[in-house]
């Protein structure tokens, strides 16, 4: 599937907020595929399966009806949006997400979604690498640690949690070590993907940047 903007990055980078700025610009369908992966570990977590158990976290997300689209998440029909946000799945996913059978399921999903969609915005931390390697425009989005981090506890406190940005800081190196340095499917940057640092630019002009590489590459072809 070649209509297609990957946007990868860390937690934090504001991937999320440009993957939807994005779609809105370009008249696209925008998936959530860290909501995926969260929507799953809810299940599991919610089923009483332990995270490092590879078969049983498969079986539910074989099991489990998920969308993450366009802003939305239901899992079985029941909106999870707030719910995958919470410290306990927060905790587990990056276990949950690292067992490969779990990521067929997500990944065959994830492509069927751009399939139907003809196309789409889709962000998460393997889009670019292995989900959508023909993508016309890959983009990984980072910023510094410390920037994420003051992000990640405004959101919490927006969502009525209260958070500290040295825990939050902590928190997020140890959820990354475990994203980047999996076996399968890493966080990682695709080779012709652009590295857009967010760290001191508003997320209007880096929606901007992406759209005019998409135009431009379309004009092209
Ligand atoms: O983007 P996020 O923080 O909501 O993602 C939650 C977790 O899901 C993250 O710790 C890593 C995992 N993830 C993944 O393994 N692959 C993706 N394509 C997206 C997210």
């Amino acid at each position: 599937m070649n209509n297609v903007v990957a946007i990868d990055g860390p937690a934090g980078s504001g991937k999320s907020t440009v993957a939807r700025g994005v779609a809105a610009a370009l008249g696209l369908s925008v998936l959530d595929t860290g909501a995926m992966y969260r929507s799953v570990t809810l299940a599991v977590l919610n089923a009483g399966v332990d995270p490092t158990d590879a078969a049983g976290c498969a079986l539910v997300a074989k099991d489990s009806i998920i969308e993450a689209v366009d802003g939305s998440v239901f899992l079985d029909g029941t909106d999870v949006g707030e719910t995958i946000r919470e410290p306990g799945v927060t905790a587990a996913v990056s276990i949950v997400s690292a067992h490969p059978a779990v990521r067929e399921i997500l990944v065959a999903q994830q492509r069927s979604w751009a399939q139907r969609n003809q196309g789409g915005v889709a962000e998460g931390r393997d889009i670019g690498t292995v989900v959508f390697p023909q993508a016309r425009v890959k983009v990984f989005i980072t910023a510094s640690d410390e920037e994420r981090a003051r992000r990640r506890v405004s959101d919490e406190k927006s969502a009525g949690r209260d958070a500290e940005i040295a825990d939050v800081q902590n928190a997020m190196a140890s959820r990354d070590a475990q994203d980047s340095g999996r076996e399968v499917s890493p966080t990682a940057i695709a080779v012709d993907a652009i590295v857009l640092d967010t760290t001191d630019r508003t997320a209007e002009e880096v929606v901007a940047d992406i759209v005019r590489r998409f135009n431009d590459v379309t004009e092209q072809r």
